[in-house]
């Protein structure tokens, strides 16, 4: 698996999770409840986009599938799991489940880190039940700012681009989705803005110190580079003054 964030911090999957549920409650909005009785989170992590879903339709069962074995035992291993909800270990371009499974197939940021991400679009189809709903919602790595300006947010836009397997895959997604042989779609994007609170001035610097280990593999910062980047997160973050715009976000949904 081509991957290079470390997805294991608490912390940092949290924030993501309070910054990007509120986001994503719109696009769920139009579905009514009663249509929905078994959903798939693709990308599950530590089980905070299911538990999210699950909680959205309430007496649905959820399946939780992420690749990395040791996140997929810590979500299982959250007291806050509702009951319906499960989790298990597999891989998004190649899903263990019959054709027409589930009624919502639902993945957030993980195109972006996909290889392939065709082929997990494809699965994502097949695995949806006539007239389901699949949706993706995704980032495009284009842009992160602030104002008054934080030299080091170019930086991180960079380190997105060169690190993420695929860093446009927000524009991409309709071309993509229609590829794959989709028919019915709905899509938007929308500009992620923070001016008061603290989410994404901490969840930037959470992100530069997970990205490390990538960032020294692939040599593209060196050390004082990096060092300067640390250091210019952790002033954004003690920043109050500043509003910061984080990547945009583009979502499609597909019906069955
Ligand atoms: C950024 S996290 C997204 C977590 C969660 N969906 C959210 O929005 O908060 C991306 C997740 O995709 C998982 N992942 C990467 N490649 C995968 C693959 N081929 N199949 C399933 N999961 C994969 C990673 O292990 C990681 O947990």
């Amino acid at each position: 698996m081509s991957y290079t964030i470390d997805e294991c911090n608490v912390e940092r999957q949290q924030l993501l999770a309070q910054i990007l549920n509120p986001m994503t409650a719109p696009l769920l909005a139009g579905i009514s409840a009663g249509s929905v009785g078994s959903i798939l989170d693709l990308g599950c992590g530590q089980g905070n986009t299911t538990r999210f879903l699950a909680g959205t339709f309430a007496g649905a069962t959820a399946v939780g599938l992420d690749y990395d074995q040791k996140l997929v035992d810590y979500a299982r291993g959250q007291a806050g799991n509702p009951a319906g909800v499960s989790f298990q270990q597999g891989d998004a371009a190649a899903l263990p489940f019959a054709d027409a499974s589930f009624d919502l197939v639902f993945c957030r940021y993980l195109l972006l880190h996909l290889p392939d991400p065709d082929a997990a679009i494809r699965e994502m189809l097949r695995v949806t039940k006539p007239g389901g709903y699949t949706i993706a919602f995704e980032p495009d790595c284009m842009l992160d700012m602030s104002y008054p300006e934080n030299a080091g947010l170019p930086t991180i836009t960079y380190l997105f681009q060169s690190l993420f397997a695929q860093p446009q895959m927000g524009r991409q997604l309709v071309y993509r989705f229609r590829a794959a042989g989709a028919r019915q779609l709905q899509a938007g994007a929308m500009l992620g803005m923070e001016f008061d609170g603290g989410l994404y001035k901490r969840i930037y610097r959470l992100t530069a110190e997970s990205l490390a280990p990538a960032i020294e593999a692939k040599g593209l910062l060196s050390a004082e580079a990096y060092a300067t980047l640390l250091k210019q997160m952790h002033e954004l973050e003690a920043s109050p003054e500043a509003t910061v715009f984080k990547l945009p976000d583009m979502w499609v949904i597909a019906r069955g």
